[in-house]
């Protein structure tokens, strides 16, 4: 439906704000995409050492998703929240401004997690922070962090809240190709060492 588009819209416009690009380079950082994995999420600018504008950049990012989602909801109703949250995810993934090179997408898919199905995103929250304190690898977490969520979102929430997390993850994974290259080589950066 036309509501539906208007969803997807106003999701990628939020979901493609880069904060971790605008924040690091607010703070005067080294180009985030020349440094570590070059990517420009959360994990990356913490191997700048500022652990507040990481902290910042996961929030930020995280957020868009919730607040696309939100306000989809209360304008458009509940299908197109699920469009919101797609929008918000493709948008960070593939940003317009960047080149259509954007992030991995871990902080907004708990981001819209949240805003559609609170407990599934404690769920996320609690395997991503085990997985995080046992390994310490942020990808290794988030992978496994994002497939549980979506599974869980079956039964915490709904089918098609379930299917919506299932094709995020799955992109997710995507993005993580070379991570996973990394963790099957066992040259994955660790979190607190130099990427
Ligand atoms: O969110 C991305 C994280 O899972 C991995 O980030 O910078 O190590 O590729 P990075």
């Amino acid at each position: 439906a036309l509501s539906s588009l208007a969803a997807l819209l106003l999701g990628y416009a939020l979901g493609s704000i880069p904060f971790g690009l605008l924040l690091t380079r607010m703070a005067g950082t080294q180009d985030i995409r020349s440094i570590g994995s070059g990517n420009i999420g959360a994990t990356n600018v913490l191997r700048t050492g500022r652990k507040g504008l990481a902290a910042a950049t996961l929030l930020g990012d995280a957020l868009k998703g919730t607040v696309a989602v939100l306000l989809a909801l209360a304008w458009l109703g509940p299908e197109a929240a699920l469009a919101a949250a797609l929008g918000a995810f493709l948008g960070h993934l593939f940003p317009v401004w960047l080149g259509f090179k954007g992030g991995k997408g871990v902080a907004t898919f708990l981001g819209v997690t949240l805003a559609l199905a609170w407990p599934a995103a404690l769920v996320f929250a609690a395997v991503w922070l085990a997985v995080a304190f046992l390994t310490r690898y942020s990808s290794l977490a988030a992978l496994v962090a994002s497939v549980a969520t979506a599974l869980s979102a079956y039964f915490l929430a709904s089918t098609p809240v379930g299917v919506l997390l299932s094709l995020l993850a799955a992109l997710l994974w995507f993005m993580h190709r070379a991570n996973i290259s990394r963790l099957i080589d066992g040259t994955e950066g660790r979190i607190g060492k130099k990427g």
